[in-house]
């Protein structure tokens, strides 16, 4: 297919003649006129350009999502169902109940973040899983910023619709409504965007364009186009080929697809690896999750990015894929630099292997940043420690983000837990050895001094959070409210 071709609103739309950069956002206001969406951050932040897309979910069926259109290139929308704020009110003037909500509980001042907001309470209203519960709501909202309602009336008109899952025409037609083949080669004004839909295509399109960037999501990549104007000449997405998604139990473990999107990576993980799963409740915002990959967050190799600390600690392993064959590589071993990895020309990253960890393993993450929703990581951390039959320590993978040029494990700190009982003692010996693991560096996210006293006392949490037993005992809390010893700074 060499045509762009997505529904807008109800219609099918084609786009033979597009550069294969233009984001959806732009598109929207600038070629139609669709100005219910508007343009606040263009760097997926601020939540004002929220619109719906229909995605397959965990269960193949397809669900109404909340993405930025503002990171989401063109080409991403091929064979997909996209509904702006503008589809909301039914012919007869009849408003959405998300509309309804948030006037009657006077959610709007300005306007401005408004149709977002209720875009965000769109994929809400539809959510069965949502049940209203106080943190659901918090993750669900927390990429709309508001500069002058107030929370409030915002989360009143929240609670309201969450969950609700009327039987009307959005739900209705989502049947309809299930994504088709994203198969797409385009080519306008000197970019080509190829998104195949097979292995083996995969390949071919790298045989003759080896210099092809890859993407996924875009909630890295895209920002190189909205802040810095890039224009890539070549993207090859890896967002239609379908195996690249999937999330298995194997008889090992698990089998973690790098074109997984965090929203069902944290769904899934919740029963298996609970760990991964509390990382990726505070990873960027609902709309971030629903795009941003397990592939694109580890590629993109950037020493604060959440997942790997937390799949290191996992023990977690990489599949790297070409033509050739595919090769295994420990996850630690994966980033060679900064910003470096170990693929080389013409690979991917195709899958994450995660061993099954035993019964007397605790694991647990924690993140911590200034705010607690949709903020950087200024240290985080993966732990798991197994203990032997009587009690000592038989396994330690203690992994850090924020602590140095690459995510890293602490070998020395690893070595002094090891063969001791699993005590306060034992991490009171340990932890000096973090200084020895790390000399971090001082950035406008925090001071050495400061990481260096966090990844102190968010070793002395973990011993705290699985002292009584298998992780976590306390609530999926921010790491910054984990109990520490002394002061921290
Ligand atoms: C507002 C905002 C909030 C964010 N919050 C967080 C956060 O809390 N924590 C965090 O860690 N990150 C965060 N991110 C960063 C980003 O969302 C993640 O890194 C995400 O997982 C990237 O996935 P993607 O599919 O969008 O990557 P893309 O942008 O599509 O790709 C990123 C890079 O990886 C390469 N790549 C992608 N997949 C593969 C593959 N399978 N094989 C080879 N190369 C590949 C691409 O070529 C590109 O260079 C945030 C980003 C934004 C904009
Ligand atoms: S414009 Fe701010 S998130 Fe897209
Ligand atoms: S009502 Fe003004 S920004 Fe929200």
């Amino acid at each position: 297919m060499n045509r762009l071709r997505f529904n807008l609103n109800g219609r099918w739309v084609e786009e033979p003649k597009l550069s294969p950069t233009t984001t959806l956002l732009r598109y929207l206001r600038d070629r139609l006129s669709l100005t219910g969406t508007k343009e606040g951050c263009a760097e997926g932040d601020c939540g004002a350009c929220t619109v719906a897309i229909a995605e397959a979910g965990l269960d193949g069926k397809p669900q109404w999502r909340a993405v930025n259109s503002c990171l989401v290139l063109m080409p991403m929308v091929q064979g997909k169902t996209v509904l702006t704020v503008e589809a909301l009110r039914a012919g007869d003037g009849t408003y959405h109940p998300a509309q309804e909500a948030m006037a009657k509980a006077l959610g709007s001042q300005c306007g401005y973040c408004t149709p977002g907001i209720v875009m965000a309470l769109f994929e809400a209203t539809y959510r069965p899983d949502i049940k209203r519960e106080a943190w659901k709501l918090d993750d669900q909202l927390c990429g709309n910023l508001c500069r002058c309602t107030g929370y409030r009336p915002i989360r009143t008109a929240a609670e309201q619709v969450a969950g609700s899952c009327p039987k009307d025409r959005f739900a209705e037609g989502l049947s309809a409504a299930a994504p088709q083949s994203m198969e797409l080669r385009l080519e306008t004004e000197g970019q080509k965007f190829f998104t195949p839909v097979r292995m083996g295509a995969l390949w071919d399109v790298l045989d003759f364009a080896p210099e092809a960037r890859f993407v996924v999501g875009g909630t890295d990549l895209s920002l190189e186009i909205t802040k810095k104007f890039a224009k890539p000449a070549l993207l090859v997405s890896l967002e239609g080929i379908p195996e690249l998604k999937r999330l298995e139990e194997t008889e090992a473990g698990f089998r973690i697809g790098a074109g997984a999107v965090v929203s069902d990576l944290e769904v899934w993980a919740t029963s298996r690896l609970p760990s991964l799963a509390r990382m990726a409740r505070y990873f960027g915002a609902r709309q971030i999750k629903h795009r941003g990959t397990v592939g694109g967050n580890l590629c993109n190799a950037s020493p604060i990015g959440d997942l790997a600390p937390a799949l290191i600690s996992l023990g977690a392993s990489v599949v790297l894929a070409s033509r050739a064959g595919e090769r295994r590589l420990k996850l630690e071993d994966f980033f060679v630099g900064y910003r470096k990895t170990a693929l080389q020309p013409k690979e991917i990253l195709a899958f994450v292997e995660v061993p099954r960890p035993g019964p007397s393993t605790r694991a647990v993450t924690y993140k911590v940043s200034k705010r607690r929703e949709l903020d950087i990581s200024t240290v985080a951390a993966g732990f798991l420690v197994e203990l032997g039959a009587g009690g000592e320590v038989i396994r330690a993978q203690l992994a850090f983000g924020g602590m140095a040029a690459t995510p890293k494990r602490a070998v020395k700190t690893e070595a002094a837990l090891l063969g001791q009982p699993w005590s306060a003692a034992t991490i009171d010996g340990a932890v000096p050895k973090l200084a020895e693991d790390f000399t971090p560096m001082t950035d406008h996210r925090g001071s050495a001094g400061y990481r260096a006293k966090v990844a102190a006392n968010l070793l002395r949490g973990f011993f705290e959070e699985t002292s009584l037993g298998p992780s976590p005992v306390l609530q999926p809390l921010h790491a910054g409210t984990v109990q520490t010893y002394g002061p921290v700074g």
